[in-house]
């Protein structure tokens, strides 16, 4: 379609040829380990016959050379899995690294923490002091110096063009921006595994968000994130099937009616309804056998439940 043929025929065979350049090389060393080895359990089977020629009958001299034989079979197969396993501890070493070396989030502030109440948010006033960050050092800032103070309960449109920094708001929300510098997790480079300077020159993220007075950088990162929602612009499905994508938890294993409630208030109850297998329908990879609006209804009854 639109004549990219070319262009992606081109791409797979480059890749083609990087793998190609790989496995050629790996081959051509398990040969060379191979014939090393080879010679080497010649040499000691010559000199079993050597030195048996003259110092033993016929029939040990024949066991030994039988026996040596099976040796240099087994030598030659000993180097060859030492080839392959080496070979398979590169893959072994790379999803180690990823596991283990992947920097992690700071889990919060350690200078005066909080632990707030059992039924914090109870009503749910955001303040945005002063906030100002970028995506990443050496880009420029998304948001600048952005204050507002939405109360409890209140309904609020943001607006403005494609790009402005809506969905950035979210992101200082959901701390997966930091706004302490202190609490900015290292940055690695993934092809390289090395660390990444930050601009030591450029200004840091500034300013702060509480949710109902309480900072959320003093809070721990977990219970931040569980006392919030969020239905994004594309919103996740997970495949599995709608009961499962409702109640992530399983909190209401033993509680359909809890479910078809929710599902009434963001009325979806009929689509569901309608649907053979009901709330046992599966959905399929990033839910799509249902419309954009649909999944988002769905992770709205999600947010509620
Ligand atoms: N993960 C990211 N890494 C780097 N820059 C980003 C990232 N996400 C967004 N940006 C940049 O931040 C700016 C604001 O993006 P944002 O997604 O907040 O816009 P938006 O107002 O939500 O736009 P839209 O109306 O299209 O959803 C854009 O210039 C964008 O290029
Ligand atoms: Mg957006």
């Amino acid at each position: 379609a639109y004549h990219l043929e070319n262009e992606w025929q081109k791409k797979f065979e480059k890749l083609n040829d990087l793998w190609s350049v790989r496995f050629v090389i790996f081959n051509e060393g398990k040969k060379w380990a191979t014939l090393w080895a080879s010679i080497i359990s010649s040499i000691v089977m010559a000199g079993v016959v050597v030195i048996g020629w003259n110092s033993m009958s016929a029939s040990k001299l024949a066991v030994a050379i039988t026996a040596s034989l099976t040796f240099a079979n087994i030598g030659v197969q000993i180097v060859q899995m030492q080839v392959d396993m080496q070979s398979r501890m590169t893959s072994y070493d790379r999803i180690r690294f990823y596991s283990t070396n992947l920097p992690q989030e700071v889990k919060r502030s350690n200078i005066n923490p909080i632990d707030p109440p059992e039924d914090w948010p109870n009503s749910g006033r955001i303040q945005f002091n002063n906030v100002t960050f970028r995506y990443r050092s050496g880009l420029p800032y998304v948001l600048k110096d952005v204050s507002f103070d939405l109360k409890g309960g209140e309904k609020i449109g943001v607006c403005g063009r494609t790009g402005a920094g809506k969905s950035s708001l979210l992101f200082a929300l959901f701390r997966l921006i930091e706004l302490d510098p202190k609490l900015q997790p290292k940055m690695i480079d993934l092809d390289t595994g090395f660390l990444v300077e930050n601009d030591q020159t450029e200004e840091p993220n500034k300013g702060r968000v509480l949710i109902d007075e309480i900072d959320i950088s003093k809070v721990d990162l977990s219970r931040v994130r569980r006392s919030i929602a969020i239905i994004p612009q594309d919103p996740t499905l997970f495949t599995g099937t709608l009961r499962y994508n409702l109640d992530i938890g399983g909190k209401y294993l033993n509680d359909d009616s809890r479910l078809w409630e929710v599902l009434d208030m963001v009325e979806m109850k009929d689509v569901i309804a309608g649907l053979p297998l009901g709330l046992d329908t599966q959905v399929a990879e990033g839910g799509s056998n249902f419309s954009a609006g649909q999944r988002q209804l769905i992770c709205f009854g999600r947010a509620i439940l």
